[in-house]
C-alpha cells in the first residue's frame, strides 16, 4: 500500500498532467486537494484529447474514484460544464466515481468579478491572476463567510450564508464602483445549481480514510506549483492556497502519516505566468527559443509564459518545503540543440552569495543568478525510453540537477506521450 502526492516544484506548468495520468492508471482513488479551475491539464489518451481544470485527472479512466477535497474552491457552474463536456466525449461521471467534499467552499460569480476588477483597476496591486475568482473565494473561506457545498442542501441556511456574504461584498463593491449584489438573483442561481451538485457531495475525509484502511492506493493530485504557495511562494505574486505537499492532508482530511511518497514535478528549465520575481528569467533569443520549443502558452488563459534557465536554488527549496522523495523530470527534449546550457546555482545579493531565495520582496527582486555552464547536446532526446537512448551530455545534465537539488530523479519524461517515460523508482512501490 502506498499513497502518493504529486506537486509542481516550480511555478506550475511543469507537465503534471501526463505524470498524474501515468500514475492514475495505478491508483484506486485520485484526489484534488487545493486550487480550483485556475489549473489546466491536457490529457491525451489513445489519441483523444481531454481538457480538465477542476476534475481530478483520474475521471477519464474507468474504475477509479475521483475526489474533490475541502482544500479546493469549487465553481459549481464550471463544474457542471466540465462534467457535461466530458460526458460528450464519452466519459462516464456519476456519484459512484466522483465525490465532492461537503465542506468545500464555493466560487460564485461575485468572486470572479472582484478578482478581475482588482486586477484591472490598480496596476500596483496586479498579480496576473487567472481571473477565476480563486483569491476572493479563499478570502471568504478564512473570513468564515463562504458558502460551502453542504449549505446548498437547506434553503434557510443558504439564505443566512448569502446575507453574511453580502454584508462584506456589497461594502467592497461600493468601494470599487461595482453595483451591489442582487440577493434574489443570487439565491435563484444557487438553488438552481444545487440539485446538480448535491448528488456528488459526501464526507471526503471519511471516504478517503476508509479507502486507506482497505489498502487502496490514493493519488493526491496537486495543481499550480510550490513557488505559487501562499506561504512559501513569491508572495504576493502567488495563488491563494497552500500548494506544497502538506496540503494534501489538510485539503482532504487524512493524516500526514498516510503520505508515503511525494513526487515533485520539475521541468528541465523554468517558466512562470503572471507577475513576480524570476531571477533566472531570459529576455534574449535563448528565452524565446525555450518558449517556442516548449510551447509555453498558458492552458487556462493562453498567456505567453516567461522562460528561463533551470534554477536549482528554487527547486532545492521546494523539494525541502514539500519533502519531495523523488522528482519527475520533464521536457528535457526542449533543451536539445543548445550548444551550452546554464543552471542557476546561487544568487548574488549585496555582495553575498545566497543558496536560497530570500523572503523579502525587494531582496527577491534584486537577486541576480549565478550560473554554472554545461555542455549541451545536438542529438534528439525526444521519445527516449531508456538511459541508453540519451546522449552522454543529457545524462550529465540530469545527474548534475539531481546533485544540485539534493533529490533523485524517479521518472524522466521525454515527450507528451505516456509511453515516453523512463522509470527509475516507482512511487507506488510497496
Ligand atoms: P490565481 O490562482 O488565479 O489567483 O493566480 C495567481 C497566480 O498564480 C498568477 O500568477 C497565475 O498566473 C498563477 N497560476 C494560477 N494557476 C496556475 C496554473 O495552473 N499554472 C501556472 N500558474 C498558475
Amino acid at each position: 500500500m502506498a499513497n502518493v502526492v504529486v506537486v509542481g516544484a516550480q511555478w506550475g506548468d511543469e507537465g503534471k498532467g501526463k505524470i498524474v495520468d501515468w500514475l492514475s492508471e495505478r491508483a484506486d482513488v485520485i484526489a484534488r486537494f487545493q486550487g480550483g479551475h485556475n489549473a489546466g491539464h491536457t490529457l491525451v489518451i489513445d489519441g483523444a484529447v481531454y481538457k480538465l481544470s477542476l476534475l481530478p485527472s483520474g475521471i477519464v479512466r474507468g474504475g477509479k474514484l475521483s475526489v474533490i477535497g475541502n482544500g479546493v474552491v469549487l465553481d459549481p457552474w464550471h463544474m457542471v460544464q466540465e462534467i457535461e463536456k466530458l460526458r460528450g466525449q464519452g466519459v462516464e461521471i456519476t456519484p459512484e466515481n466522483l465525490v465532492i467534499a461537503e465542506n468545500a467552499p464555493l466560487i460564485l460569480s461575485v468572486h470572479g468579478e472582484l478578482d478581475r476588477a482588482r486586477e484591472s483597476q490598480n496596476s500596483v496591486a496586479k498579480i496576473g491572476t487567472t481571473g477565476r475568482g480563486i483569491g476572493p473565494a479563499y478570502e471568504d473561506k478564512v473570513g468564515r463567510r463562504a458558502i460551502r457545498v453542504a449549505d446548498l442542501a437547506d434553503d434557510a441556511t443558504l439564505e443566512l450564508r448569502v446575507d453574511r456574504l453580502l454584508m462584506h461584498h456589497d461594502a467592497l463593491r461600493r468601494g470599487l464602483g461595482l453595483p451591489e449584489i442582487d440577493r434574489a438573483a443570487l439565491l435563484v442561481e444557487l438553488k438552481a445549481i444545487a440539485p446538480q451538485i448535491l448528488p456528488y457531495a459526501g464526507p471526503v475525509w471519511k471516504i478517503l480514510n476508509e479507502h486507506r484502511r482497505a489498502g487502496k492506493r490514493i493519488l493526491f493530485e496537486g495543481a499550480q506549483g510550490a513557488l505559487l504557495d501562499i506561504d512559501f511562494g513569491t508572495y504576493p505574486f502567488v495563488t491563494s492556497s497552500n500548494v506544497i505537499a502538506g496540503q494534501a492532508a489538510t485539503g482532504t482530511g487524512i493524516g500526514p502519516g498516510s503520505i508515503d511518497f511525494v513526487l515533485g514535478i520539475v521541468k528541465a528549465y523554468t517558466t512562470r505566468v503572471g507577475e513576480g520575481p524570476f531571477p533566472a528569467e531570459l529576455h534574449d533569443a535563448d528565452g524565446q527559443r525555450l518558449g517556442e520549443r516548449g510551447h509555453e502558452f498558458g492552458t487556462v488563459t493562453g498567456r505567453k509564459r516567461r522562460c528561463g534557465w533551470f534554477d536549482a536554488v528554487l527547486v532545492r527549496q521546494t523539494c525541502a518545503t514539500s519533502g519531495v522523495n523523488g522528482i519527475a523530470f520533464t521536457k528535457l527534449d526542449v533543451l536539445d540543440g543548445f550548444e551550452t546550457l546554464k543552471i542557476c546555482t546561487g544568487y548574488a545579493l549585496d555582495g553575498a552569495v545566497l543558496d536560497y531565495l530570500p523572503t523579502a520582496a525587494d531582496q527577491q527582486a534584486r537577486c541576480t543568478p549565478i550560473y554554472e555552464e554545461m555542455e549541451g547536446w545536438s542529438e534528439s532526446t525526444e521519445g527516449a525510453r531508456s538511459w541508453a537512448d540519451l546522449p552522454g551530455a543529457a545524462i550529465k545534465y540530469v545527474r548534475r540537477v539531481e546533485e544540485l537539488i539534493g533529490c533523485p530523479v524517479a521518472l524522466l519524461s521525454t515527450s507528451p506521450e505516456r509511453e515516453d517515460t523512463i522509470l527509475v523508482t516507482d512511487p507506488f512501490a510497496d
